[in-house]
């Protein structure tokens, strides 16, 4: 990859779902080795957008290019919710490897290695259904990671836990960027945003109002919409 090129690069990206337009000519582009928060009202498109990016819903028109050449970055999504099969905590992480092509061999060692970074060794034999919320939230992070993406998805993996397992996980996002893995996050939480972001993007009604070096955008943000939102007065769409 060429110095400063983006490692992806949305122009003019539409999806219309249902006969909504989520995403409305969004144009974006991500430099290598930053933090991303991407925030916006409920209904703005921060969801459709980091779908669309990863590759789960096709765009109705515009383009989405990585790196320049068109060569797809290894990447992962994590969701609110993990789902998690009936099984280990370890035979998750040993599963997503399987399908990633990963040899036999090796997956085992992997995936012990990946739940150890995310603290949950102990719990590597324990049925994933029946860990907490945060542990199972950290369980979709160790099975992300294991699978080195060069990008990471995350939208609103903090949502549903409780600040204590909120927090741990934020710990484990910030490593997972520290260790080189491009982050692309959305939350609803302003105090995470202004702890693990380089950058913001605000969304608002399916594009990208203005994407801004984190602390710039906390202390003064350019467009109308974010200055609202960070106000508190747009809580929803
Ligand atoms: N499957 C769908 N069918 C119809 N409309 C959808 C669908 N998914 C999302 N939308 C609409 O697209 C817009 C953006 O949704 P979403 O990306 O989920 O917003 P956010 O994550 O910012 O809250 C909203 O108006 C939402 O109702
Ligand atoms: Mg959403």
């Amino acid at each position: 990859m060429a110095d400063g090129a983006p490692l992806l690069e949305a122009r003019g990206l539409t999806v219309v779902l249902g006969g909504v337009r989520a995403l409305d000519g969004l144009d974006l582009a991500l430099a290598p080795g930053l933090r991303t928060i991407v925030l916006g009202a409920n209904g703005a498109g921060k969801s459709v957008l980091l779908r669309t990016l990863h590759g789960l819903v096709a765009p109705t028109a515009g383009e989405i290019r990585w790196h320049g050449n068109g060569r797809r970055a290894r990447q992962a999504m994590v969701f609110q919710r993990p789902v998690m099969l009936r099984r280990s905590a370890l035979a998750n992480v040993e599963y997503a490897l399987a399908v990633a092509g990963v040899p036999r061999p090796v997956r085992e060692s992997r995936a012990r290695d990946a739940l150890g970074r995310v603290g949950l060794s102990a719990v590597a034999g324990r049925s994933a259904r029946v860990l907490s919320g945060g542990e199972q939230q950290r369980l979709a992070l160790a099975r992300a990671w294991a699978l080195e993406p060069e990008i990471l998805f995350l939208d609103e993996p903090t949502a549903s836990l409780d600040p204590g397992a909120a927090a741990e996980v934020e710990r484990v996002v910030a490593a997972i960027a520290a260790a080189g893995t491009r982050i692309v996050m959305t939350t609803h939480n302003l105090g995470q945003a202004r702890r693990l972001a380089d950058e913001i993007v605000f969304l608002h009604a399916g594009r990208a109002t203005e994407q801004t070096a984190a602390d710039r955008f906390f202390e003064h943000p350019l467009s109308p919409e974010a200055e609202q939102y960070l106000k508190g007065e747009l809580p929803w769409k």
